[in-house]
């Protein structure tokens, strides 16, 4: 059973009991439905009362049903609130904790509403590229007023119910508690027990005093806003219909609404990703009760660009961080690009200054390795090479009390390698920031050959607390972003070769929805340090072919924005992008070396080509059990490159174009001569998935 029923006095009470978020799924909804026809049948029964066990009143709908016949089962969610609010009893809602989407709807069905202060209240179903589907577009603003409802909807955002209770003439709560909500809503229920008629939200009123104007600006606000997704405007519309229409209709608009949605690319995008995400927490050989390390206290190694930023997300989250460098005037310049930071944000509002003082003081600094011997996890974040890695980790494992976490922020190094300088290899774990380390959501928990499971589990579990999207990788050239994003720059240097320009490839991939093309990428990151990977390439795999335009533009020193100049020309002071003619008539010259007549190529193919590169590394990827999942493929891109939501992620999209025509362009464009036929050779598993049918997901 999901839900109980129980009989105090004269009050039925029901309790959805469907942990962790009494999710209405089809076996809950029939529970509930059992207890309210239990509760009409027995005469002794005057009122009913509905709360939710445990951590929620309900979260909401259970979204693995989403799209399946499960959902739709009777009594679905639109029958069951239905049955709920033509129940001859009272009933009364007992909210607390959580109560959002399908929940809420299910609370706006009923006659009488008590909540308890600190209830997260929301319709978030615009988050999944949906809508709300069983009434609450028409219910809450006839609840709780046009405009608050419509700025609730279409961001999805939660609302404390304190806060709401506030809005003049809300009709949400009847009242609120500070705390003992069912014990409120069963006295409640009694007092009400005999009062008729019964109160519904459906007879209610949805009024504005000047819709049209209203709705027109929030058209104008929306549309702007939501870009690439439909749903905030179709939930805007529902909304609207609640003014201008019958219930009935409302509710048959809205249903339409939701339908069609569910059927978009977005919302099946943003489902895969909202699963995605919490599927990348978990490691099939490391189970969830798995025990984890304490971790009170952090030390980082380095105050450069990553230290800095590293040891910034621990001070958020409240964990003291000591920093440690070899110079004081390193440690200066660290901890005054921390405040610098702090102190952008207190100037936006972003940050309360005492909260910025409370994190400052969490933090200090020294240059002695014996300050830092009781910390229970130390991040390395040095310079990237093997033999100042060397020196730290040896003296890490002569100084770090035993059982402490010692991780690298490495990106490009071997992890075994830097754990055999140690003697407890298994306490040694990749801590993959992305820069700048305070603001990237991606954090890649490099798994190395030796490390513990009780490791990974606590990394994993840290990096929920310090709000990052936690990916594990195993140890390769590039983990998983890079070493998928190194094909994607290899195909964008060819694409010059063969006839496109700098700004072409930018404009044809942002159109994709990237926030910034490969040559945008490179300027902003700083040719040299691509240039230093090439070099390094050159002798560890000489049969890996690169476009030479790169090598051509670092030696003219145009590194990009840092020197003023590289795939494009800036202005100083100024970040725009301007086509350079340099850049035109070095790539010319360079066509004209290789013997290649430029070639007009279509955004299609330099969309196809730079996406697909991905897709095959990471199908390769998957194959060499680096990457666990094809989901966590995605989450790395949509958190840490910057591919677009909507498309969920490269092996989403390539579900969605199918990968037996992913295939078929692999094999065009191994056909063309100027371009590299070898990484076009279709990863095995893709060929396997192809042949049988499948896909990624
Ligand atoms: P950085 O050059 O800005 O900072 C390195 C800092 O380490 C310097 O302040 C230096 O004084 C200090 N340092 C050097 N040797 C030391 C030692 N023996 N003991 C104590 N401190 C020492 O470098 P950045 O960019 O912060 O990179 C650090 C690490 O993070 C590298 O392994 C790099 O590959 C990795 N990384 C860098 C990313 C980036 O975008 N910059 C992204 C992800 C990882």
């Amino acid at each position: 059973m999901t839900a109980h029923y129980e009989v105090r006095g004269p009050v039925a009470v029901i309790t959805l009991d469907n942990p962790p978020v009494n999710g209405m799924g089809i076996v809950t909804r029939k529970a509930i439905a059992d207890g309210v026809s239990k509760a009409e049948a027995d005469a002794a029964v005057k009122a009913l009362v509905i709360t939710g066990a445990g951590k929620a009143f309900s979260g909401g709908a259970d979204i693995k049903e989403f799209g399946s016949p499960r959902a739709l089962a009777e009594p679905n969610l639109l029958s069951l609130i239905l049955m709920v609010e033509n129940c001859s009893k009272p009933v009364v809602a007992a909210l607390h904790t959580v109560c959002m989407g399908g929940g809420l709807e299910l609370a706006l069905g009923c006659h009488y509403r008590v909540a308890q202060k600190g209830t997260k209240i929301a319709l978030p179903e615009v988050k999944l590229g949906l809508l709300p589907g069983a009434g609450g577009t028409q219910r809450l603003p006839r609840a709780l007023g046009v405009e608050p409802s419509l700025n609730m909807i279409v961001s999805g955002e939660a609302v404390l119910a304190e806060m709401l209770a506030m809005v003049p003439g809300q009709k949400l709560f009847d009242q609120l508690v500070d705390a003992d909500v069912l014990g409120a809503a069963v006295a409640f229920a009694e007092g009400i027990a005999d009062k008729r008629p019964l109160p519904k939200v459906r007879d209610l009123k949805a009024l504005h005093d000047s819709p049209d104007a209203y709705f027109q600006f929030a058209r104008n606000m929306v549309g702007a806003q939501a870009k690439n997704f439909p749903a905030p405007l179709r939930c805007l519309e529902a909304v609207a219909g609640a003014v201008t229409l019958k219930f009935e209709d409302g509710i048959r608009a809205e249903r339409a609404g939701f339908a069609e949605l569910m059927m978009t690319p977005e919302s099946k995008a943003l489902r895969h990703a909202f699963f995605a995400e919490r599927a990348a927490g978990k490691i099939a050989d490391v189970p969830e009760d798995t025990p984890q390390r304490n971790i009170a206290q952090v030390a980082v190694i380095g105050a450069g660009t990553m230290g800095g930023g590293i040891a910034m997300n621990f001070l958020n989250a409240g964990i003291p961080v000591t920093i440690l460098e070899m110079k004081a005037e390193a440690l200066e310049r660290g901890v005054a690009t921390i405040r610098k930071n702090y102190e952008a944000q207190v100037k936006k509002g972003k940050l309360k200054e005492d909260k910025y003082a409370a994190r400052m003081a969490l933090l200090s600094t020294t240059l002695d390795y014996a300050d830092i011997s009781n910390a229970d996890l130390v991040i390395e974040a040095v310079f990237e090479e093997m033999g100042v890695k060397q020196a730290v980790f040896t003296r890490l494992d002569e100084v770090m009390k035993p059982g402490a976490i010692l991780a690298s922020n490495t990106s490009t190094l071997d992890l075994d390698r830097i754990a055999a300088f140690t003697q407890r290899p298994q306490d040694v774990v990749g801590l993959h920031f992305f820069s700048p380390a305070n603001v990237m959501k991606l954090l890649e928990v490099v798994r190395g050959k030796a490390t513990a499971k009780d490791v990974l589990a606590t990394a994993m579990a840290l990096g929920k607390k310090i709000k990052k999207t936690a990916v594990v990788s195993g140890v390769c050239d590039g983990f998983i972003g890079n070493r998928m994003i190194e094909q994607y720059f290899r195909q964008a240097g060819f694409l010059l070769d063969e006839g496109c320009s700098p700004e072409q490839v930018d404009k044809a991939i942002e159109a994709f929805g990237f926030p910034m093309g490969p040559f945008r990428m490179g300027d902003l990151a700083g040719g040299d340090i691509s240039w230093a990977i090439r070099k390094r390439r050159a002798v560890e795999r000489p049969e890996l072919r690169y476009s030479k335009s790169a090598d051509l533009l670092c030696e003219l020193g145009r590194f990009g924005q840092k020197t003023g100049a590289g795939w494009y020309d800036y202005v100083a002071g100024k970040r725009d992008a301007i086509p350079s003619p340099v850049v035109t008539e070095l790539l010319a010259k360079h066509r004209a070396t290789l013997g290649y007549e430029a070639r007009k190529i279509s955004d299609d193919e330099i969309v196809h080509r730079l996406v697909y590169a991905l897709v095959n590394e990471a199908a390769k990827l998957l194959e060499e059990g680096i990457a666990q999942r094809a989901s966590d493929v995605d989450m790395v891109y949509l958190t840490g490159y910057g591919f677009p939501l909507w498309r969920g992620g490269p092996m989403c999209y390539a579900d969605t174009v199918g990968l037996f025509n992913v295939v078929q362009a692999m094999k065009r464009f191994a056909r063309n001569p100027h371009d590299d036929a070898a990484m076009w050779e279709p990863a095995p598993l893709l060929v396997r998935l192809v042949a049988e049918g499948k896909s990624f997901s």
